[in-house]
C-alpha cells in the first residue's frame, strides 16, 4: 500500500516556551541538514497548547515543512466549557493533526471511547486529522492478549465517526509507554494488522489500505527500523525521544 509514513513527536507536559521554540528550530535545521524528504516521511510535533501559536508562526515564517498538532481537543464547538480548546481554534492555528484518546488522557481524565470518538469527530468537522490512540494495559495483556482491548477501543471510537474522513490510528501498549520496554516489532505488527482489519470492517478495504497505523511506546533511534519494516506499521508516536532534536531526527530517518 502507498501510505506515507508519519513520525509524530508528542511532547506531553514538557519544556517551557523558549525551549519549545528552540526545539522546533533545531529539529527543522537538523532535518534540513540531513536533506530530509518531507514528502517521503512526514514529521510532526505536538507541543502543549500554549506553544502552538509560536510554533505555527515560526514554521510558517521559516517555511519549515514540519507539521504540527495538539495533544487533545474538546468534543464541543463552543460555549460554557471552561478550560477546553475547540477544533475550530486548532484549525485556525493550522494544526494538521490532533491526538485523541492518549492513554494518559484515558487514565487521568477518565476519557471513554465514546468521548474519544466525539473528539475525533470534532476534529474531522474542522479538517483536522485525528490520531486515535488505543492500547492495552499490562493487566489487559495478561487477561485478554494484546489485540482484544485495542480492537474493541477502535471499534467503539469508529462508531462515533462518519464513514469517511482521514484518520490515523496509534497503537500504544500502555505497558510500553515511557517504560523503556518497547513491544517487539512482531507484537506491534500483529496488533496493527488486527486494527487495520477493524478499519476494513467499518470503513471498507480501500479506507483500510489508506489509513496509517502508528506504533508508540519507548520508540527510539535504536528500534525504529525494526518497526518500520513491518507491513502494517506506518510510523511512530514518540514521547520521550521526541524531546531531543538529534534523536527525533534520527528516528525520522528510521535509524
Ligand atoms: O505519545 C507517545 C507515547 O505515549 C510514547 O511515549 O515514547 O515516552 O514511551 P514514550
Amino acid at each position: 500500500a502507498n501510505r506515507t509514513p508519519l513520525i509524530a513527536g508528542n511532547w506531553k507536559l514538557n519544556l517551557d516556551h523558549l525551549q519549545a521554540i528552540a526545539l522546533v528550530q533545531k529539529l527543522a535545521w537538523t532535518l534540513q541538514d540531513g536533506k530530509h524528504d518531507h514528502a517521503a516521511v512526514e514529521v510532526a510535533v505536538f507541543p502543549p497548547f500554549t506553544d502552538l501559536r509560536s510554533v505555527q508562526t515560526l514554521i510558517s515564517a521559516e517555511r519549515f515543512e514540519l507539521r504540527f498538532g495538539a495533544q487533545d481537543v474538546s468534543e464541543h464547538e463552543s460555549g460554557a466549557h471552561t478550560g477546553e480548546i475547540s477544533a475550530s481554534m486548532l484549525a485556525k492555528l493550522e494544526c494538521s493533526y490532533v491526538i485523541v484518546g492518549h492513554s494518559e488522557r484515558r487514565q487521568d481524565h477518565a476519557e471513554s471511547d465514546a468521548i474519544v470518538g466525539r473528539k475525533a469527530a470534532a476534529a474531522l468537522r474542522h479538517g483536522i486529522v485525528p490520531i486515535v490512540c488505543v492500547g492495552e494495559t499490562a493487566d489487559d495483556l495478561e487477561q485478554h492478549g494484546a489485540s482484544a482491548v485495542p480492537v474493541q477501543q477502535l471499534r467503539d471510537v469508529l462508531a462515533e465517526l462518519p464513514a469517511t474522513g482521514e484518520i490515523v490510528v496509534a497503537y500504544e501498549p500502555v505497558w510500553a509507554i515511557g517504560s523503556g520496554k518497547a513491544a517487539t516489532a512482531d507484537q506491534a505488527q500483529q496488533v496493527c494488522q488486527a486494527l487495520r482489519q477493524v478499519v476494513a470492517e467499518v470503513r471498507g478495504d480501500e479506507a483500510a489500505a489508506a489509513t496509517r497505523i502508528l506504533y508508540g511506546g519507548s520508540v527510539k533511534s535504536g528500534n525504529i527500523a525494526g518497526f518500520m519494516r513491518e507491513p502494517d506499521v506506518d510510523g511512530a508516536l514518540v514521547g520521550g525521544a521526541s524531546l531531543d532534536a538529534t534523536e527525533f531526527a534520527a528516528i525520522s530517518r528510521f535509524q
